[in-house]
């Protein structure tokens, strides 16, 4: 009897311990999968939205967040504009709660500059302060900033190591795989980079030779993911824009997330619609039309606020086209929404949509 007993009490002291131990691998396997940029966790296989000059301002951030996204940027941020206190460049600095985790984008090329810019950066208080090495633009690269520093790698780590000694905040880089065809020197870049302290990196698959032409290539992408030596997340970016598309570069280059910028424009959904895909296998439905209505108006009011009547209204006539793509003889409509500047017209025009295409979409 005795012998019955303490046999039941080994047996069941075991069982606890194995579901302790279960329990301890699952959450390690579960915080590996996560997603981190230094203490900021982003959770697993985070979709970002990608800067857009222009375009990723706080009114349609906030249709991205609502939308799941899970990390964004503000547009990019000149560093000698900030320092001369300009309006456009502070006014890019507005962050809302809501849309937290967020990272400022900033660009220059003088070290001094840039190390005072990431001071006014950091009294922001974003979660992260992100380099733009991207930026193909001529009056950009002309001076050595943006995508001009991968013409000199060197000068590249040293201003990254002088801004991240000069900052609390983590800092992140978006790049691209080299300045042309010749001098994709990504892989390099990713370790020297990661060595003088950088959190992640983002990388946009095209040279800057290239500026948006051709296809994005992700394959130096995935080989950066397969060197032992990196362990901060890569984020792959360009020409996503579907859910199976996303699904087979995650897997085809193994990337940490995915950013995700022209497909967003007009389009906040993509986010939503590949996290779905990701979780079941399915397509959802695309947005109704009164979701796409709604979403423009609140862009539209929220633009208006944040910018004034006259930019609000101008800068929102990029995201039309795609707020109401494909539906038939939309073009009149638009026509009107890019040349009237009254915002009850414009009101009244969207509405008019609304009624004359509802049932649009509905699959
Ligand atoms: C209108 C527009 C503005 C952009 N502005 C920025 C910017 O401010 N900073 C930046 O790093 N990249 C900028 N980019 C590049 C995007 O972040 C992204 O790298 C590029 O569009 C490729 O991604 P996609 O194919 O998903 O659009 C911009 C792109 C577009 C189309």
């Amino acid at each position: 009897m005795r012998k019955l007993l303490f046999n039941r009490y080994l047996d069941s002291k075991n069982k606890r311990l194995s579901l302790v131990f279960d329990v301890f691998l699952w959450s390690k396997k579960k915080n590996a999968t996560m997603v981190k940029i230094g203490d900021v966790n982003l959770g697993e296989f985070p979709l970002l939205l990608a800067p857009m000059e222009d375009v990723s301002d706080p009114p349609f951030r906030a249709l991205c967040k609502a939308q799941g996204c899970d990390m964004m940027y503000t547009e990019f941020i000149s560093v000698e504009g900030l320092i001369r206190d300009a309006t456009k460049s502070v006014q890019k600095l507005d962050i809302y709660e809501e849309e937290r985790p967020i990272g400022i984008q900033i660009f220059g090329a003088n070290i001094d500059s840039m190390r005072r810019a990431a001071e006014i950066v950091e009294e922001a208080k974003p979660e992260v302060l992100d380099i733009n090495y991207g930026c193909p633009v001529k009056k950009v690269v002309c001076k050595m900033a943006g995508a001009g520093i991968l013409q000199d790698i060197d000068r590249m780590v040293e201003l990254t190591d002088a801004i991240v000694k000069s900052t609390n905040l983590p800092v992140t880089v978006k790049t691209r795989l080299g300045w042309n065809d010749q001098t994709k020197y990504i892989e390099e870049v990713a370790e020297r980079l990661q060595d003088v302290g950088i959190k992640a990196l983002s990388i946009h698959g095209r040279t800057r030779k290239q500026m948006y032409k051709g296809e994005a290539d992700w394959t130096l992408i995935g080989k950066i993911k397969e060197n032992p030596r990196i362990h901060i997340p890569i984020f792959g970016n360009g020409d996503i824009n579907s859910p199976e598309k996303a699904k087979l570069y995650r897997e085809r280059y193994g990337v940490d997330g995915i950013m995700i910028g022209r497909a967003s424009i007009g389009y906040p959904w993509i986010f939503r619609e590949i996290k779905h895909y990701f979780k079941t296998g399915e397509i959802l439905p695309p947005p109704t039309i009164h979701e796409r209505v709604a979403a423009a108006k609140q862009h539209l009011t929220h633009s208006i606020e944040w910018k004034g009547q006259k930019l609000g209204i101008l800068e929102m006539r990029r995201h039309y086209t795609n707020y109401f793509k494909g539906l038939r003889d939309v073009k009149q409509y638009r026509a009107k929404l890019v040349t009237n500047d009254d915002p009850a017209i414009l009101f009244a025009i969207l509405e008019e949509i609304e009624e004359r295409y509802s049932g649009a979409y509905v699959q």
